[in-house]
């Protein structure tokens, strides 16, 4: 049936023919759907796969009375993302930290001033833009004509989506250059959104045609955006604000605010209610305003985005992990809503953490259904009394977890009982304990417990992991209740091991397995930083995974010194306490991790299956200071500790808390204490401030 040459032409067919080959194509695009969209494993190209629609639609165009509501031609936006090809951000697409209140956004403020060490007197201007509920893009214009289109996916690799953002009537095809000196490569960067009533039409016409209503605005956006077809896109009517830049080959203005009047001489939508405040009260004031105007705005907003004005500064305050310094989100307050709790169960986290989770009657807050909640940890529980049966009240804050705030104890029901917390795992049945001091109870059960060891795996091939393309957490539950996985080096040995098995799969076959092969092929290199993320040891995130890395250099550097420090009066396990952002307990786990017998045997299989590069430092040029250890004491005049860290890092240098023999230079501040006298005692360089300046020129 796929091939559509050797068919009769749909003129040619009795209503009866015409009957029964609609509903066998039906069935087979129904199949093919679900092969591409819930198992990211297609079967048949797109070609062959768009000929069958096409055949399809001109056997509805034909025979009207064939087209029912449930017709795959009347199924558009409903499924998630078929394969748009990657692209990467050549600089990064950042998120945003989170203010929830006056005091988060005084103290954000008060942040800035301290890391730049500004004199009381110096204002710090700040723009206040409403923070628009739609997903970012980045636009690439090269000599002022438009190039390219992408998501922004990680924030390191985003999708290409050209061809569905050329139908956005707003973006500007080329850019002006008459008005304004453009540069020639400019990537513009936004919020695409949808109207409440751009949205409230297409529901209307998805429920005439019995198709998939779309929950909010930001998901009919969403739905729009990742069309394959950009022409169903262009009937959804989407717009854009933009707000931002990423890559660009000169300077685009000396303040934030100059950056969006130039935006708009280039012909950009901007938001008419960006407002540039000169002080902290200021912009507070600004977002009661911009709250309490909300509801009448034609487009859906989440908060604030407060960015401070002077793009030398925002440069000067760089990024922390994924979040610039020089930028925040305030959030409206969360909605809430009253709905019963049915059961309360509990959750085994990667790391064995048990986290009680509110079962509800679904409900909708704020445009999405919610029908689970968190409840934190057992002393939460014991601290609302929140009990199976009970009525209970919701929030949910923008993309946060929806949680559990109280109990209407009011309409309790009569003989509810307390929650009794386990104390035994509710997957393998081991011990679990509380630490002194913890708030988490921990299942001991390590990799005996199924639950753990599912996570570890769902976390080894996750998107800040090793992003294996079509190996998703159905994937990994599904081969690890069948044995084809049981320790993360496995996935790598399913090519070897288990070829035949997985394309003999329902749902799989020959051409999805090898796919499948050639991702872990692709993914078999891998970075040191990324490699010991993925690794799932508690309290290593993606942050102090990259602070080992830096550390260690090479997988051999690091598993050596990891043994050595074991010996906690040893050098290794100063060094590793002395880098700065790594505390006592993070060592511990990460030692216990190292210690334990059955991890040294993955580390050793995946040793060998893997190539794990070399940390590569950034490019730094002929830094004096690149690969040296620094570490600084004692206040210094002209730079905060903070920034004086960033800036000896973009210079290859790595920043130590502690001083010990490995330490080059100590910089000592005024009243510097003791580091300055260790420093004495070891022979280590010591600089002034001035010294240090003039080093590092
Ligand atoms: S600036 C480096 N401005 O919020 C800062 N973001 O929570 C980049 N957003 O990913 C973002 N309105 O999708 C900025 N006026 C605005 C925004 C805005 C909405 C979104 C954006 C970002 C997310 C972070």
């Amino acid at each position: 049936m796929s091939d559509e040459g050797a068919i009769s032409p749909v003129e040619e067919l009795t209503p009866l023919e015409a009957s029964a080959e609609w509903a066998a194509l039906a069935d087979e695009i129904a199949v093919h759907d679900k092969a591409y969209y819930q198992k990211d494993a297609p079967e048949i190209s797109d070609a062959q796969y768009d000929a069958l629609r096409r055949r399809l639609q001109s056997l509805e165009a034909a025979f009207p009375a064939l087209v029912r509501a449930d017709s795959p031609t009347q199924r558009v936006g409903a499924a998630p993302a078929p394969a748009f090809s990657k692209v990467p951000h050549a600089v990064p697409m950042l998120s945003l930290g989170n203010a929830f209140d006056d005091a988060d956004v005084d103290e954000f403020v008060k942040g800035v001033r301290r890391f730049l060490k500004l004199a009381p007197d110096e204002a710090v201007k700040i723009v206040c833009e409403p923070k628009i509920d739609g997903l970012s893009v980045s636009l690439r214009y090269e000599k002022g004509k438009f190039v390219m289109a992408a998501t922004r996916g990680d924030g390191t690799t985003g999708e290409d989506i050209t061809e569905n953002l050329k139908t956005l009537s707003e973006l500007p095809m080329t850019i002006d250059g008459a008005r304004q000196e453009i540069p020639d490569v400019l990537e513009v960067r936004g919020e695409v959104y949808m109207t409440r009533a751009d949205f409230e039409k297409i529901n209307q016409a998805q429920e005439k045609a019995g198709a998939k209503v779309f929950a909010n605005p930001r998901n009919a956006a969403a739905g729009s955006l990742r069309q394959k077809d950009a022409s169903v896109t262009a009937s959804r009517s989407l717009r854009l604000f933009a707000y931002a830049w990423g890559e660009v080959s000169g300077p685009v203005a000396e303040t934030h605010w100059d950056f969006l009047t130039k935006l708009r001489g280039w012909g950009f939508p901007t938001n008419p209610l960006a407002r540039l405040a000169r002080t902290t009260e200021e912009g507070l004031a600004f977002y009661n305003e911009i709250e309490a105007g909300r509801a009448a705005l034609d487009y859906e907003i989440d908060g604030m985005v407060y960015k401070v004005n002077r793009l030398d500064w925002q440069q000067r305050l760089g990024a922390v992990s994924r979040a610039p310094r020089w930028a925040i989100a305030h959030k409206f307050a969360a909605e809430k809503a009253e709905t019963v709790l049915n059961t309360i169960t509990i959750q085994v986290g990667r790391t064995g953490t048990l986290t009680p989770v509110a079962n509800l009657e679904p409900i909708t807050v704020g445009g999405v259904v919610v029908s689970r909640a968190t409840l934190h940890n057992e002393d939460e529980i014991a601290r609302k009394d929140v009990r199976e049966g009970d009525t209970v009240i919701i929030q949910r804050a923008g993309d946060v977890i929806p949680q559990v705030v109280s109990v209407v104890l009011e309409k309790r029901p009569k003989n509810s009982k307390a929650f009794s917390f386990p104390d035994h795992c509710p997957e393998c049945a081991s011990l679990a304990v509380r630490d002194e001091g913890e708030v988490a109870r921990r299942c001991t059960g390590g990799l005996v417990c199924p639950a753990q060891k599912l996570e570890r795996l769902k976390h080894f091939v996750s998107r800040n992991a090793f992003d294996i393309e079509g190996l998703g957490v159905k994937h990994i539950k599904a081969f690890s209740e069948d044995g084809l996985i049981k320790t993360p080096a496995d996935i790598f040995r399913l090519e070897s091991d288990h070829a035949d098995a997985i394309a003999n799969r329902d749902g799989w076959g020959r051409q999805s397995a090898d796919n499948l092969f050639a991702a872990l092929r692709q993914r078999s290199t891998i970075s040191l930083d990324r490699f010991i993320y993925a690794l799932g040891i508690h309290q290593v995130g993606q942050a102090n995974a990259r602070l080992l890395a830096k550390q260690y250099g090479s997988m051999s550097g690091w598993r050596i010194q990891m043994d050595a420090a074991q010996d906690r009066d040893g050098d290794a396990f100063a060094d590793l306490t002395n880098i700065d952002g790594i505390g006592p307990s993070v060592a511990d786990d990460l030692l216990a991790f190292c210690a334990e017998d059955h991890n040294r045997d993955v580390l050793d299989d995946l040793g060998n299956l893997l190539t794990v590069e070399d940390f590569e430092a950034p490019d730094v040029g002929s830094s004096p200071i690149a690969g040296k250890t620094v570490v600084f004491t004692g206040s210094l005049e002209t730079l905060s500790r903070a920034e004086a860290k960033v800036r000896a890092e973009s210079l290859g240098a790595k920043v130590a808390g502690g001083v010990s023999k490995k330490t080059d230079y100590v910089v000592v501040g005024a009243d510097a204490g003791s580091k300055a006298k260790k420093a004495a005692e070891l022979g280590v360089a010591t600089l002034s401030e001035d010294e240090w300046l003039a080093l590092i020129g």
